[in-house]
């Protein structure tokens, strides 16, 4: 994987074209880093708590908004508890099948404690203390993705669990003010997978201001050389009953339609009743 033609392999799928490697690439984290790609499969060889906890050391090592620390992460180890929470999702069955599973929460509430214990009474509810403490576990499920990846396991986040945050908090005991940012499956790739391919470039990255440029037609392009390397199926199309089905079904089209149908209406409510105030 790390030499110059691999790479430049490498880049070809992540973001199409020719494409030039830059020799700091060749360093092994960084091209691991470059190819990773998320793992839905895995074999039934089981990670050591251990080598979790060993992984988790390495997450929480993760930076954090004004030294807060304000993520937590419940190991789902009982397989009663697991099973719950995947028959929420029953069209996610890796949910059920990964060797682990974690959930990586914004804990919005030790801080609040903190406060209490030092009688400085604060709150830690309105939209910003939501804000800072979803970044920080978002930051520990990250580093611990890339420290799972870096030793061979392969991991998939489910945001998923949170269309059913009432049922999951209540499967998990989370008081309030502690929210889960998302599930994460972890095990042993059973397969390969592939790399996704990411936006051009120029759609993510601006120089000194913001500039959308040639917008429609640089997705109009991306769609296309998407689907030369991983088409989506006719029988993949989101929703054909409401949408129809389409000659051409680009990236574009599929998360447009995903948005279109906005399943997070019940969010916000479910955030206010887990006793944030959202101000
Ligand atoms: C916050 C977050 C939530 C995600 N939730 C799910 C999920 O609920 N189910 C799932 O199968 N994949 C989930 N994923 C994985 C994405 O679908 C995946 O990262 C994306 O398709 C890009 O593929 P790649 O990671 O292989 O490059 C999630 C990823 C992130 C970062």
């Amino acid at each position: 994987m790390n030499d110059a033609v691999s790479i430049a392999a490498l880049l070809d799928a992540r973001y199409g074209g020719d494409q030039r490697a830059h020799p700091v690439l060749e360093d092994p984290s960084l091209s691991r880093m470059l190819g990773r790609r998320t793992c839905r499969r895995y074999l039934a060889k089981v990670p050591p708590p251990e080598v979790i906890e060993a992984l988790l050391d390495v997450a929480f090592a993760s930076s954090s908004k004004s030294d807060y620390q304000q993520a937590s992460v419940i190991v789902v180890e009982d397989d009663g508890q697991r099973q719950r929470i995947a028959a929420l999702v029953p069209t996610m069955p890796w949910i059920a099948s990964a060797p682990a599973f974690l959930v990586f929460c914004a804990d919005a509430r030790r801080l609040e404690r903190v406060c209490a214990t030092r009688n400085r009474p604060a709150q830690n509810r309105n939209l910003e203390a939501l804000f800072n403490a979803t970044v920080d576990a978002a930051l520990v499920m990250q580093t611990f993705i890339v420290a799972a990846e870096t030793i061979g396991l392969g991991c998939c986040p489910i945001s998923a669990i949170r269309n059913r945050l009432s049922e999951v908090r209540a499967i998990l005991s989370l008081p309030e003010r502690v929210l889960p940012v998302a599930g994460l499956c972890v095990g042993y790739p059973a397969d390969a997978g592939t790399i996704s391919r990411r936006l051009p470039r120029r759609l993510t990255r601006h120089r000194d201001t913001y500039d959308e440029g040639d917008f429609a037609a640089t997705i109009d392009r991306y769609d296309r050389e998407r689907a030369k390397v991983a088409p989506i199926p006719p029988a993949k199309q989101r929703a054909p009953e409401r949408f129809g089905t389409g000659d051409f079904y680009g990236w574009s089209e599929d998360k447009a339609r995903q948005v279109h149908e906005g399943d997070g209406a019940a969010f916000g409510a479910m955030v206010r009743d887990a006793g944030f105030t959202l101000e």
